[in-house]
């Protein structure tokens, strides 16, 4: 199949153009790279030894995207274009709003006049909201959410949804991911946030690497084993296998389906800590600080469907999640800007 990767240069982009590339499918990506860098793209090529097509344009912009799908014969789109930070989507809720609902229209648009019927979309675990008590099902409604961004991915699940029933022959996999962790084994792909990180990971590893002085742990007096949350953390590229496996299953499914992609174990933050210290031999200097706003205390999923339905289980444990993140991290203190710079 030609899958084309809308935001395919970022995180999850990336590590799922490598799980798509060694399965033999076709990758077409298009990225502004408002969040990340072509060498991303670079990288995927050495590590698979294959190519892929790469556009570089707004998803909003539709002329460009229509060219794209006038030149390429898609057969699936998975779409992670979006802007992800939260704390960010409270300060700049409209940009939030336009950008995220905007790449989602547009691609429903193009998709519409190419004829292409199957999408594949990065939701978030952060739709079920604080109405509902992990692990979260995939049959209990959405929540509220705490957050513009939250509200963005909950508005694009309801356009999709939508979208799909306006037309029978319609496939919609809507994956709602926990925790992504972790980096491919090779080391030569990771998560590389700009400026200081908002999620935990790589916070951990810019610590351990010594870009920041010491971790501050959101809240220490959480109702839980060891007074810090609870979430559900998986390794990029067993995240990576379920958008295989979510579009394989496309390929001969109509309607909308949903999916939880999270290992159903739920690790504290301090477990975080003590397994990147114990597993890489490297120190994590840290304090227990305040909570932090809209935080819930647990956070993890029922995964049982993606197993049943899509054959898909992680294979990965957190400590191979420690070990990956820190083999990327030391390789490129920096992440993908050492190489911008030479
Ligand atoms: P990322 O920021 O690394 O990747 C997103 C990519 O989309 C980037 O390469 C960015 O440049 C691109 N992009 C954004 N807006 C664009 C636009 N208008 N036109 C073209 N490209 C655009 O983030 P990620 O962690 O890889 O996340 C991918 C998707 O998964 C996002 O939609 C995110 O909201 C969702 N998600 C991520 C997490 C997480 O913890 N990483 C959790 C749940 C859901
Ligand atoms: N944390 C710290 N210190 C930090 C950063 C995070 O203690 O410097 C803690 C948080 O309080 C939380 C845990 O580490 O308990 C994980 O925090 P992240 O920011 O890494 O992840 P979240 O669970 O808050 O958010 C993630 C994604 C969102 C998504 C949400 C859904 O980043 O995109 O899961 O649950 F919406």
């Amino acid at each position: 199949m030609k899958i084309l990767l809308a935001g395919g240069a970022g995180f999850i982009g990336s590590h799922t153009a490598v799980e798509l590339l060694e399965a033999g499918h076709d990758v077409v990506v298009v990225d502004n790279y408002c969040n990340s860098s072509p060498r991303s793209l670079e990288r995927v090529r050495e590590i698979t030894g294959k190519d892929m097509a790469v556009y570089e344009a707004d998803v909003r912009d539709k002329e460009a995207v229509k060219n794209i799908f006038d030149r390429e014969a898609v057969d699936c789109v998975i779409h992670f274009a979006g802007l992800k930070a939260v704390g960010e989507s409270v300060e700049k809720p409209v940009e939030y709003y336009r950008n995220n609902i905007d790449t989602t229209l547009t691609l429903l648009e193009c998709m519409k006049e190419a004829g292409v019927k199957r999408i594949v979309f990065s939701s978030s675990a952060t739709v079920y909201g604080e109405e509902n008590e992990s692990p979260y099902v995939e049959t209990m409604p959405r929540g509220s959410c705490s957050n513009p961004y939250g509200w963005t991915k909950a508005m694009m699940e309801q356009i999709l949804t939508d979208t799909a029933h306006a037309d029978p022959d319609m496939s919609v996999i809507l994956l709602r991911y926990f925790n992504p962790i972790g980096a491919h084994e090779s080391g030569k792909i990771g998560e590389d946030p700009q400026g200081i990180p908002n999620n935990l990971m790589p916070f951990v590893s810019q610590t351990a690497v010594g870009r920041r002085d010491k971790l501050t742990i959101f809240g220490g007096d959480y109702d839980t084993p060891d007074g810090t949350c609870l979430r559900d953390y998986i390794h990029v590229m067993d995240l990576a296998n379920g958008h295989l496996k979510a579009v394989e299953y496309a390929a001969d499914h109509k309607g909308v389906e949903i999916f939880n992609l999270g290992t159903g174990k739920p690790y504290s933050v301090l477990d975080i800590v003590n397994t990147f210290e114990k597993a890489n031999g490297v120190p994590v200097p840290y304090v227990i600080g305040a909570r932090r706003a809209g935080d819930l205390p647990s956070v993890y999923a029922d995964a049982s469907k993606a197993e049943r339905i899509l054959g898909w289980k992680t294979k990965r444990d957190l400590r191979d999640m420690c070990v990956d993140s820190w083999n990327w991290q030391k390789n490129n203190p920096n992440g993908f800007r050492d190489q911008d710079q030479s």
